[in-house]
């Protein structure tokens, strides 16, 4: 058996990505392996989002150089969107590398090893017409754990003007129905209790469905929320302007969808979202938030922030931080600008990093109080809690709340895979604490 170690950068997707391609290599007798050291193939699945995201790709390539040189049969592999947006130049910037996969062309990783396998270059950052996902289905029946990611749709139309993704991950496509609901049962006969369906754009799914009709999200949910032995249901992420009536209503009538939700904002200037091309403005996304609230009140909101956009000036800022404290978010993820070759905000003027930083650290600063101040307001309630793993003290177990809030039990009732209401007792920095109930 020849081992394989994959490295994950960037998103939810790219981790599903690489249990495909580990089933992929499967097939070419490859096991998964933890340790770079042991293994015969090292594949870096990588982000393109920011500058530092992908430079982190060279230097972990420049550590690998020697593992190499003194194994000299080992080969190393560059896959995700750093391999789609640079292709070639990675084999010129590092000749130690044998492969460059896009994610696109996943299925054709076994073709691509082959060749490796022969001393040869092996590239391909094609965007195949063939769906990889129907080449790439998972094969042994192995037993899973209680969480996994479900891709439902990928790439992006959206060009917002800062962004790579509609470059590196192409043109928006949603897989076909029956694929989803077949590979949904299968998690689910594997254990998987939660699946967590994602895409760059995932309410804009639109597969086909097996009536010849095009299914929304909407659609999609309320037939998982069917399948027997799956309790609970997630999606990410969403753009605003693809929150249809039905998806927000499915928030307040499907029982297993989860009372949590991702929704991107970036920022609260309308003259800023309009430089970024988002083509939503600061009042129908407060205004989408109220509705989203009307249908599931308890729904915790989450979102992501980029600050030092191109121009962007300290009223634009303030705007921002006034949609913060409108909206009151259970969590975000919040970014300095960084400039993406080839994208259209590229081109513009810089805001100065020192500034950019600062504004960075209050909006950071004002995130961490919102998010304390939900996570605190839990203490006293009842939540279901599904166990993933156990905690760092004996005996105890840590799962994830209906709100995605880490929670803390000790309890020989709370086994993995199993889901328990727990009432919650305690509020800590990163995580809550409770006991079942
Ligand atoms: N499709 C998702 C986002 C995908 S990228 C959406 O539309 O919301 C994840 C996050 O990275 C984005 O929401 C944005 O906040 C951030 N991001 C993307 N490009 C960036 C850039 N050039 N600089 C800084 N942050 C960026
Ligand atoms: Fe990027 Fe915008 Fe598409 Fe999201 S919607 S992936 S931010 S271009
Ligand atoms: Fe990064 Fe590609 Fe995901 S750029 S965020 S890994 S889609």
């Amino acid at each position: 058996m020849k081992k394989l170690y994959i490295r994950t950068y960037g998103c939810q997707m790219n981790v599903y990505d690489s249990e495909r391609m580990a089933e992929a290599l499967g097939g070419r007798g490859y096991v998964t392996t933890d340790s770079p050291e042991d293994a015969d193939m090292i594949l870096l699945n990588t982000c393109h989002i920011r500058e530092k995201a992908a430079e982190k790709v060279y230097s972990e390539l420049g550590r690998l150089k020697a593992l190499k040189a003194g194994k000299p049969d080992l080969k190393i592999g560059v896959a995700g969107c750093v391999a789609q947006a640079e292709g070639e130049e990675i084999m010129r910037r590092q000749p130690m590398v044998d492969l460059v996969v896009g994610p696109q062309s996943y299925h054709r990783l076994p073709e691509l090893e082959a060749k490796a396998g022969q001393g040869e270059k092996a590239l391909d950052t094609d965007f195949p017409v063939e769906d990889k996902f129907e080449i790439l289905k998972s094969r042994p029946k192995a037993k899973r754990g209680p969480t996994a990611f479900l891709t439902v749709q990928e790439g992006c139309d959206k060009f917002c003007a800062f962004c790579v993704v509609p470059y590196t991950r192409g043109a928006e496509v949603s897989r076909p129905v029956t694929r989803v609901l077949d590979e949904a049962r299968d998690l689910v006969e594997r254990g998987v209790r939660e699946i967590t369906l994602l895409g760059q754009n995932v309410n804009a799914y639109h597969g086909a469905g097996p009536d010849g009709a095009d299914w929304s999200l909407a659609r999609l949910i309320r037939e998982l929320d069917r399948i027997d032995g799956l309790a609970r249901i997630r999606f990410t992420t969403s753009h605003p302007n693809d929150m249809s009536d039905d998806l927000i209503a499915a928030h307040g009538d499907c029982a297993k969808l989860m009372p949590y939700l991702h929704l991107p904002v970036q920022s609260g200037s309308d003259r800023i979202l309009k430089r970024m091309n988002r083509s939503h403005d600061r009042d129908s996304y407060l205004r989408l938030i109220e509705r989203i609230r009307a249908a599931r009140p308890d729904i915790l909101i989450s979102g992501d922030f980029i600050v030092g956009f191109p121009e962007e000036t300290d009223r634009d800022f303030e705007d921002t931080m006034d949609l913060i404290r409108e909206v009151r978010y259970g969590q975000a993820f919040s970014f300095k600008y960084s400039t993406r070759p080839g994208t259209p905000a590229a081109e513009r003027a810089q805001v100065d990093p020192d500034v950019a930083s600062e504004r960075l650290a209050r909006l950071q600063a004002l995130i961490t109080e919102q998010q304390r101040a939900i996570q605190d307001a839990m203490v006293g309630r009842e939540v279901g809690v599904l166990f993933e793993k156990p905690g760092r003290m004996a005996g105890q177990m840590v799962g994830k709340s209906d709100h995605l809030h880490a929670v803390h039990v000790t309890d020989p009732r709370a086994e993995i895979g199993s889901i328990a209401r727990v009432r919650i007792t305690q509020s800590g920095p990163n995580s809550l604490a409770g006991e079942i109930v």
